[in-house]
C-alpha cells in the first residue's frame, strides 16, 4: 500500500514514462544513420560499444564532428553539448588555442621513444595547481592514475587495504570496482556496507578493499580506529560524480585527513573530474590537502591522459635508486600531442575563467532548481557541473542518490536530446568555457517544458 506522499511521487514520474515509446520513436526518426551505424558496430564490438559510458537506450548518437559547444551527428543534426566528453573538454571542442598547439606539434612527430621538454613543461605548469604535490607521473587514463596512486600508497605504507566509499566510481581498475552502483537490496547496513562487485571477473575484495558510506565521518572514524594497522589508503572523491556531482561536507574530508595523519595512512583524492571545480581543484575549494591526487580528463586538453601527483616522499618511490621501487611504465605516458594540448588548456583555465565557469554553472543550477521547485527532483553539482536526480530525497550519500527513478531520468535525457541538448542518460551535465548564458537558458527552458509535460 503506497502512502499519499509516495503515490504523489509515483504519479509525478508516470506521465513522462507513459510518453516513453513516443519519445523513443521520435529519437529513432531523428537518427536513422545512427541506428545503422550502431548495427554495424555490434558486428565488431560486444553489445555495439567499446566504451560502457556511452550506453544509451535505444541506441547512441554517432557524432561526425564538433566545434565549440556544438556537435554534428552523422544524420546532420546540430546538438548543443552539455557533457563535453565526460567533462574532459573544459574549453569546448576544437578550441583555437588547442588546435594551434596540436597543429604545431603533429608535423614534428606524435610520439618518441624519448622524453621531451614538452612533457616537463606541462608538468611544471600543473604542479603548482595541485595542493600538496611536488612530483607527478603521467598515465594514459584516470583509471591508471588511480591504480598507480594505490600502488604508491601500498608501497609507502607496506599495507594492503584500501578504503573506498559506496557509490564512488574511480575507473576500471579491479580494486576500485566495488560498490560503484550496487542495488539497494544488496548494500547491507549503512554503517557496515557490503562490498558489492561492480563487474564479473573480480578476484575478491577481502583484505584488499573496504567500502564505507560517503559523507559519514563517524562511521569512517570508527572503522579506521579499529582497522588502521592494515589500511594503506583512504580513496575519496572530493566531488562525487555518481552521487550527484556532489561536494562532500568539509567535515568528512577533514576527518579523513586527520585519520590519515594519526595512523600513517595515505589520503588519495580522485580529482579526475573534481579538478574541474576550481583553479586548484576540489582540494583547493575545500581547503583539505591530500597526500596523493589522481588526475585525468581536462589536464589532457582532449587527449587520453591521467596523472598521479603528490609529495616527493611518496612519488620518489618511483625514482631509480633504493629498494622497494614503484615501477611505472606506459608507451604513451607524457605523449607530446597530449602535453601541448593539455598545456594550452591549462593556460586558458585561469582563475578568472574558473570564476566565470562557476557563475554560469550556478546560473544553470538555479534555473534548474526553479524548474523543479516542489517536484520530486533534486539539483546538485558544483562549479561548472550540475545534475538532476529523479528522487524526492535530499542527496547526501549513495543510498539517497540510488532511490532515483532511472527510467524517468533516461527518458528526460532522451527528450532533451530530441530537442538538441546532450546530457548523460542520468541527467549529469557541465558547461565549458565557451558555453553561453543563452545556451544554458535554452537548456533550462527545454527541461522546464519536458518536466511540465
Ligand atoms: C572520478 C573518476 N575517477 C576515475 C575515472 C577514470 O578515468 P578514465 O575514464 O580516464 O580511465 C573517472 C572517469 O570518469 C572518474 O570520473
Amino acid at each position: 500500500m503506497l502512502t499519499t506522499q509516495e503515490r504523489g511521487v509515483t504519479d509525478f514520474y508516470a506521465p513522462l514514462k507513459a510518453r516513453g515509446s513516443a519519445i523513443e520513436q521520435r529519437y529513432r526518426a531523428l537518427t536513422p544513420r545512427s541506428i545503422d551505424a550502431f548495427r554495424r558496430a555490434a558486428d565488431v564490438f560486444p553489445g555495439g560499444y567499446t566504451r560502457d559510458a556511452l550506453i544509451r537506450d535505444p541506441h547512441p548518437t554517432f557524432i561526425a564532428s564538433a566545434g565549440g559547444t556544438r556537435m554534428t551527428d552523422i544524420d546532420g543534426r546540430v546538438l548543443t553539448d552539455f557533457w563535453f566528453n565526460a567533462t574532459s573538454l573544459a574549453l569546448g571542442h576544437a578550441h583555437p588555442a588547442v588546435v594551434a598547439a596540436i597543429a604545431a606539434q603533429v608535423p614534428r612527430g606524435t610520439a618518441y621513444y624519448a622524453p621531451t621538454e614538452i612533457e616537463v613543461e606541462h608538468a611544471r605548469a600543473l604542479l603548482p595547481r595541485i595542493p600538496g604535490a611536488a612530483r607527478i607521473r603521467f598515465t594514459n587514463s584516470g583509471s591508471e592514475a588511480v591504480m598507480m596512486a594505490l600502488r604508491f600508497a601500498r608501497a609507502f605504507t607496506r599495507r594492503v587495504e584500501v578504503v573506498k566509499f559506496e557509490g564512488s566510481y574511480h575507473g576500471s581498475y579491479d580494486d576500485v570496482s566495488w560498490s560503484v552502483s550496487p542495488k539497494l537490496a544488496e548494500v547491507g547496513a549503512h554503517d557496515a556496507p557490503v562490498a558489492v562487485a561492480e563487474t564479473a571477473g573480480l578476484a575478491g575484495a577481502s583484505g584488499r578493499v573496504a567500502v564505507l558510506p560517503f559523507n559519514d565521518p563517524a562511521v569512517l572514524r570508527a572503522y579506521v580506529e579499529q582497522h588502521h594497522a592494515s589500511i594503506a589508503a583512504i580513496l575519496v572523491e572530493p566531488m562525487a560524480n555518481r552521487i550527484g556531482l556532489l561536494m562532500p561536507e568539509r567535515a568528512f574530508l577533514a576527518e579523513a585527513r586527520a585519520l590519515c595523519d594519526r595512523f600513517g595512512i595515505v589520503l588519495v583524492f580522485d580529482e579526475v573530474i573534481a579538478f574541474r571545480v576550481g583553479y586548484r581543484g576540489a582540494a583547493g575549494e575545500m581547503g583539505v590537502t591530500p597526500d596523493l591526487t589522481a588526475l585525468g580528463k581536462i589536464i589532457g586538453g582532449g587527449f587520453a591522459v591521467g596523472a598521479v601527483a603528490g609529495g616527493a616522499e611518496i612519488l620518489e618511490l618511483s625514482a631509480l635508486h633504493g629498494g622497494g621501487r614503484v615501477t611505472h611504465a606506459g608507451t604513451f605516458n607524457g605523449n607530446p600531442v597530449m602535453s601541448v594540448a593539455g598545456r594550452a588548456t591549462m593556460e586558458a583555465l585561469t582563475p578568472e575563467t574558473f570564476a566565470r565557469l562557476a557563475t554560469l554553472g550556478e546560473h544553470a543550477r538555479a534555473g534548474l532548481a526553479k524548474a523543479v521547485h516542489g517536484l520530486p527532483l533534486q539539483i546538485t553539482g558544483a562549479g561548472s557541473l550540475f545534475k538532476v536526480t529523479a528522487t524526492a530525497k535530499r542527496i547526501h550519500d549513495y543510498r539517497d542518490a540510488a532511490t532515483a527513478d532511472k527510467r524517468w531520468e533516461s527518458l528526460c535525457s532522451l527528450a532533451l536530446l530530441n530537442e538538441g541538448f546532450v546530457l548523460t542518460p542520468t541527467l549529469s551535465g557541465c558547461i565549458s568555457a565557451v558555453t553561453t548564458r543563452d545556451e544554458v537558458d535554452a537548456l533550462v527552458a527545454a527541461f522546464t517544458r519536458i518536466v511540465n509535460g
